[in-house]
């Protein structure tokens, strides 16, 4: 494995809209596997594909409860409730404000062995997932922002 650079807010590349994978194969995997190196790395429990400079739609999620989650091609299929919440991203650093996401949602994904899965999310799981796939489309959380928390 390896680890990849961070993109910072102001790097264009993280308002493009990343593309599919048709796929999921062993360079997939490589990705995947450095894109959760990088996320520990930096102490995140996210990242996404752009925030290493692959516009690929391809996100990982550790939220730190023993569970690696490897997403290609994530969509949210449902969505239910609302929860306004503090986050912030390895993108955006010392940022951090309130953003209103779905409470439970619905995603469908490929996996590492190319499997279509269906998965139930709520509270920070969800969030997080919402926060991701938002990379994928070139929007950052301070775009959804209701209130900011704190600088620095
Ligand atoms: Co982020």
């Amino acid at each position: 494995m390896a680890l990849r650079n961070i993109r910072y807010e102001g790097d264009e590349i993280l308002r493009k809209k990343s593309r599919e994978i048709a796929q999921v194969d062993e360079r997939t995997r490589i990705l995947m596997d450095d894109m959760v190196e990088t996320m520990y790395a930096n102490e995140g429990i996210g990242l996404a594909a752009p925030q290493v400079g692959i516009l690929r739609r391809v996100i990982v999620i550790d939220l730190g409860d023993g569970k690696v989650y490897k997403m290609v091609n994530p969509k949210i299929t449902q969505k239910s409730g609302e929860e306004t919440a503090p986050e912030g991203c390895l993108s955006v650093p010392e940022t951090r404000g309130t953003v209103p996401r779905p409470m439970n949602i619905t995603v469908e994904y490929l996996n590492e062995n190319n499997e279509k899965v269906e998965l139930e999310a709520e509270g920070l799981l969800a969030r997080c997932i919402c926060h991701e796939i938002d990379h994928l489309d070139g929007i950052l959380f301070v775009d959804r922002v209701v209130e900011d928390v704190e600088e620095g």
